[in-house]
């Protein structure tokens, strides 16, 4: 517990005195009290939480993955002998270009640019869509936090689609909004009638879609999509996972529509996830709020070189890509040989797999014995018995299947 007088020393300009109390204008006066009364609970004790945002007290803490170097500890093992699958990263890693151009960096000294005129212009030709829809990030997680903040007012409802990807709701809950959870049905297909009838109820402003959704790797159907487009809400569709897809992306169509943004990423595709850019398609009169709110710098000088670099190779791009779906294929053949998994068909990077007979929890933990590392769920209750396995390479596949058999029931 802090004590009262080191507290009152932190705040100096604030102080609690009578004789100060009188010098302070009365509007001064008031927060000046206000304050006083947060430092002092009714006990006499202090507490800095008093002036946190009463929607961030009541607000779950963040689960993130262990990082390489303390799983590496925890096992006690060399991190070259731990079969990281638990994050849906790309362990080939990023073009050679990436690491050439890394070491080249003439200008680490200067502030990048807050524009990140270059990536965008090559985004732009790549993606086919003009440079002004297109807006940078630290990740697509930070372009989610920012539509958020753009968005929300106090109170807001979003609309998501559970079981996916966690940060919807995480940042809804940041941004003092509310989530309506509308649950994916059979097959995790999203459930279009009950999300036009939230609509209509809840006038909620965002929608999120996740295609391939995580973590089950199915795609939203285009039917679908143009008929929840004709909602009137913002739909965002988050494509982090489309290159690994049999389906196109919708990036194209965000200027040619009043509601959409498409979300990507470099984390995935280019196995630049360490380095944080995603990117993101915003309609014309909505991206001028994105710029309005976004740090000036949010995407380092490393992050854009990298990410410049990766888009100039884009054959090693669609190998890797190849690679990985076609280990797809045979990690979804060899984990269907055994009797406790159930897995789901994938269009992914990962594939989902129902748990019989023992825990998800009991299959992860067997797992990470033998130094591959995976991801269980306990909740939502539609996966609370599954397991996530990302797709690396064939020797991570082998590695996968031989600790499952090595697995006592
Ligand atoms: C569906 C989905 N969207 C976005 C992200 C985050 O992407 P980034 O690494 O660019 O923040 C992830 C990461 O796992 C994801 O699964």
């Amino acid at each position: 517990m802090i004590s009262h007088v080191g507290s009152i020393r932190n705040f100096k300009g604030l102080s609690c005195s009578r004789s100060q109390h009188k010098t302070h204008t009365s509007r001064k006066n008031h927060s000046a009290s206000r304050l006083c009364s947060r430092l002092q609970s009714s006990s006499g004790d202090i507490s800095s939480s008093n002036f946190v945002r009463k929607h961030i007290l009541d607000l779950q803490p963040y689960t993130p993955i262990v990082p390489f170097e303390v799983l590496s500890e925890k096992l006690q093992r060399p991190i070259t002998e731990i079969v990281k699958l638990d994050a849906n990263e790309n362990p080939y890693g990023p073009p050679p270009d990436v690491y050439d151009a890394l070491r080249d960096i003439k200008y680490p000294h200067i502030y990048p640019d807050p524009e990140s005129r270059r990536l965008r212009a090559a985004l732009a030709a790549e993606c086919a869509v003009p440079t002004e829809n297109l807006l940078v990030g630290c990740g697509a997680d930070e372009l989610i936090d920012l539509l958020l903040r753009v968005v929300l007012e106090p109170g807001d409802k979003i609309i998501n689609t559970p079981p996916t990807f966690g940060m919807y709701s995480f940042d809804c809950n940041i941004n003092a909004g509310d989530v309506i959870d509308i649950c994916r049905g059979l097959s995790f297909k999203i459930d279009v009638e009950a999300i036009e009838a939230a609509v209509k109820t809840h006038s909620p402003k965002l929608l999120f879609l996740t295609s391939p959704n995580n973590p089950d790797g199915s795609l939203i159907e285009e039917d679908d999509l143009l008929r929840l487009l004709r909602l009137p809400i913002l739909v965002v569709l988050d494509e982090a996972y489309i290159e690994f897809a049999s389906a196109k992306s919708y990036i194209t169509q965000v200027p040619s529509r009043k509601n959409l943004i498409v979300l990507r990423t470099f984390s995935k595709r280019a196995a630049l996830a360490g380095l944080r850019v995603g990117y993101g398609a915003f309609p014309s009169d909505l991206i001028e709020y994105i710029w309005r709110v976004k740090q000036p710098y949010n995407v380092s000088a490393i992050a854009e070189t990298a990410a410049l670099a990766a888009l100039s190779n884009p054959s090693y791009l669609q190998e890797v890509r190849d690679k990985i779906v076609f280990e797809r294929a045979r990690m979804f053949g060899l984990l269907s040989e055994f009797d406790f998994l159930e897995p789901f068909t994938s269009e992914s990077n990962f594939i989902l797999c129902r748990v019989k007979r023992m825990s998800a929890e009991y299959v992860k933990a067997c797992l990470l014995e033998r130094g591959v590392v995976i991801r269980h769920y306990s909740s939502p209750k539609e996966i609370a018995d599954c397991i996530r396995i990302s797709v690396g390479r064939p020797e991570d596949t082998d590695a996968v299947v031989s600790a499952l058999a090595s697995i006592k029931l």
